[in-house]
């Protein structure tokens, strides 16, 4: 994403053969056409091999966004459901950005793929691994794993995992202000590139068999049956790879008075920051109020999910929190909070937040596990 990975074994030059009788078939992987991030990849055999496309429809979420008002949803009352192919929750979306909650009740073998949509998962818990054609990549509770669209992956997970899920139609990037003239990250963002994990390269599947691969697009699955297992990679090399960060290894940004969530940004796209508040000394004026002011966000949607921790500005919340606070309508900490927070030491606050330049919607799942009378929680 940065930084420029090579894994396995490549031709000496790109878009050349070393023997003209064990020829291995590249594949340029790339955003932007030919212009953006791109890795090229070497399969044993040619990935465009396909025995038989079917398709599949996918249900769509139905949207019921009234009355508009700052919301409280409940994720922990989502039952666990397939997998990271059908079991994704959609709590909340717009026509760029969808919020999921994804807790799988089995691994599969077969394989997806997002036509459209690059993936960001944190991991509110569980383990496991993200198999994909560039490799093994391990993940733990409290890790992000960032997932371009148009990786052919699969999830083996602990049956006890439990994600929330960002998909964006914009391309998901590290904030372009954390980064130098040479693309590595600066002195003074809260990680860095070691702190990033990228896959592992294992020894190539030359196997046939029965292979699907579920390609999602907006309403509908592409099923491509293939003969050749699709890990096929002898090698990769270039910039656009899945990878993977532990919020632990990250150092949040204190200051001598409140700091504002962009101080905690992570990663960004055209319709959206990710944001991450993390275990952390408060300010050090002797008078600082610890939380946050009132605010009015008349240009965003705020979306926070509460994962660990003690959430001291709120009321009624739990782990699986998530709360919306919508623009147009003022929010702030609820009555009380100024008061209790004065003269705390720090927090211990795990949670996970984007803002969103369009307004996300309600879906009739959010509805469900809504606490309806969140906003009025100010009103007491
Ligand atoms: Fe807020």
């Amino acid at each position: 994403m940065v930084f420029y990975v090579k894994q396995g074994r490549l031709p000496e030059s790109r878009h050349t053969y070393d023997d003209r009788n064990n020829l291995r078939l590249e594949e340029l992987f790339g955003e932007e056409s030919f212009d953006g991030a791109f890795s090229l990849l070497y399969h044993l055999h040619e990935p465009t091999r396909v025995k038989k496309f079917t398709s599949q429809s996918i249900e769509k979420e139905k949207i019921t966004d009234e009355p508009y008002s700052h919301r409280h949803l409940k994720t922990s009352e989502l039952g666990r459901k397939g997998t990271i192919i059908d079991g994704k929750h959609t709590i909340l979306s717009n026509q760029r950005v969808r919020v999921q909650i994804l807790k799988p009740e089995r691994n599969t073998s077969d394989f997806y793929r997002n036509a459209l949509n690059d993936m960001l998962l944190f991991v509110h818990n569980g383990s496991g691994k993200l198999v994909s054609t560039m490799g093994e990549l391990e993940f733990a509770q409290k890790d992000y794993i960032y997932i371009p669209k148009g990786l052919t992956f699969r999830l083996e997970n602990s049956l006890d995992s439990y994600f929330l899920i960002f998909q964006s139609k914009d391309d998901i990037t590290l904030p372009g202000r954390y980064l130098n003239l040479y693309g590595q990250i600066k002195e003074g963002s809260p990680y860095y590139a070691r702190d990033i994990r990228v896959p592992v390269l294992k020894k190539p599947a030359d196997e046939t068999g029965s292979y699907l691969v579920y390609v999602e697009f907006e309403d509908y699955f592409v099923v491509e049956e293939r003969d050749y297992n699709p890990l096929d990679v002898e090698g990769w090399d270039g910039y656009l790879y899945p990878f993977a960060i532990s919020t632990e290894k990250m150092a949040p940004i204190v200051g001598k008075i409140h700091m504002p969530p962009p101080v905690h940004e992570t990663f960004s796209s055209k319709s959206m920051m990710v944001g991450t508040f993390l275990p952390r000394k408060f300010d050090f004026h002797p008078r600082s109020v610890p939380i946050s002011y009132y605010h009015n966000n008349i240009d965003v949607d705020e979306f926070l999910f509460y994962s660990s921790g003690n959430f001291m500005s709120r009321k009624g919340i739990e782990p699986g929190s998530a709360t919306l606070h919508v623009r147009g309508i003022i929010h702030g900490p609820q009555p009380g909070a100024i008061e209790g927070a004065i003269g705390k030491e720090g927090t211990d606050e795990v949670a996970v937040m984007i803002e969103t330049y369009d307004h996300l919607l309600l879906t009739e799942t959010g509805k469900k596990i809504e606490d309806p009378d969140y906003s009025m929680s100010w009103y007491q």
